[in-house]
């Protein structure tokens, strides 16, 4: 049995929802935070509430920073071990343009030189743990065996590597014999993420790389939030069950945000995003409904009608 981990997902996992999820189903070990970065040299409003421990009780949280030097590195270290964490993730597959193209996220992964300096950063803070994210490479897949010299030397609690290059985003297809070399060479404990939908996906992955540290899943938590306590407690949950905790997700996330965010139209953008990933639940005609719906009261009459 591994550890699941809830991988970082900007605009979906936040806190509402990390702790909301945690509270009515969980079996994940570790949620990790949407990646922090500097805006104008300081973090932003948002990303400090969404790490804010006050909203965050209950949970383990790694928050996740993105930088791609250590003067930025320093400034998110020193005010995230500020708030009291003691575990930080590093970013190094964000496959956004707007990130890659200033050799951060997975385009750090094409600046051996940049990703030296950071190691060395994380050497110096014997206070905290690190762990790394990234991909096989932003271009090629050989750009994390190159830099394995660099990564096995810095002292890193894991690294999470997701099996596909930045200029591909989330689709096609996983290079997995790439994330094997990495896997049988690097000396950290490595957690794998990507396209993991079913309990029988994770006992495939678990069975092939058994000395995985633990399995990251993203999308397919959004699509059935019961997946990692269904693989943990090794029972599958019937469709009536799944169905009943969605709604009761659902219901507490409208209450939460109806509570923060003021305007009708930019409440139900804020909804939608729970729906995103959940066709196979609901199929895929409702699903659309949802999406469509104009206002709230079609909104609600359409997610009411999604449970019948
Ligand atoms: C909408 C969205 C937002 C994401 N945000 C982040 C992020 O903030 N930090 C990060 O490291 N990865 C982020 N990712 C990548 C996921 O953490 C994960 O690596 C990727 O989706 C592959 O795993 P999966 O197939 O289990 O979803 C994001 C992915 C998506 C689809």
């Amino acid at each position: 049995m591994k550890p699941i981990y809830f991988a970082p997902l900007q605009g979906y996992a936040d806190d509402a929802y990390r702790r909301i999820h945690a509270e009515l189903v969980g079996g994940t070990e570790l949620y990790f935070s949407p990646f922090i970065r500097l805006e104008h040299n300081k973090m932003r409003n948002k990303d400090i509430r969404d790490i804010n421990p006050l909203y965050n009780k209950g949970i383990n949280l790694v928050p996740q920073i993105l930088c791609n030097s250590t003067k930025e590195f320093d400034i998110l270290v020193n005010a995230i071990a500020d708030m009291g964490y003691k575990h930080i993730d590093l970013n190094m597959g964000c496959p956004f343009p707007l990130q890659t193209r200033h050799g951060k996220g997975a385009g750090i992964l094409q600046h051996p030189d940049a990703v030296e300096e950071i190691m060395k950063a994380v050497g110096k803070r014997n206070d905290l743990s690190f762990s790394v994210k990234m991909r096989l490479g932003q271009e090629q897949a050989n750009e994390c065996l190159a830099l394995l010299p660099i990564l096995n030397d810095a002292p890193l609690a894991h690294i999470t590597v997701h099996p596909r290059l930045g200029i591909q985003q989330y689709k096609g297809e996983t290079d997995i014999e790439t994330f094997r070399r990495f896997y049988e060479s690097c000396k950290h404990p490595i957690v794998f993420n990507g396209d993991i939908l079913t309990v029988e996906d994770i006992h495939r992955t678990e069975t092939e790389f058994p000395n995985l540290k633990a399995i990251m899943i993203g999308r397919g938590m959004l699509a059935r939030p019961s997946l990692a306590a269904e693989y943990v407690k090794g029972e599958e949950w019937t469709a009536e069950r799944r169905a009943s905790l969605i709604k009761n997700m659902h219901s507490r996330l409208l209450e939460h945000y109806s509570s923060i965010i003021p305007g009708e139209m930019q409440l139900l953008s804020k909804m939608r995003t729970f729906w995103e990933f959940m066709e196979v639940e609901i199929g895929r005609k409702q699903q659309k409904k949802i999406l469509k719906a104009g206002n709230m009261k079609n909104y609600m009459r359409e997610v009411s009608n999604g449970f019948h």
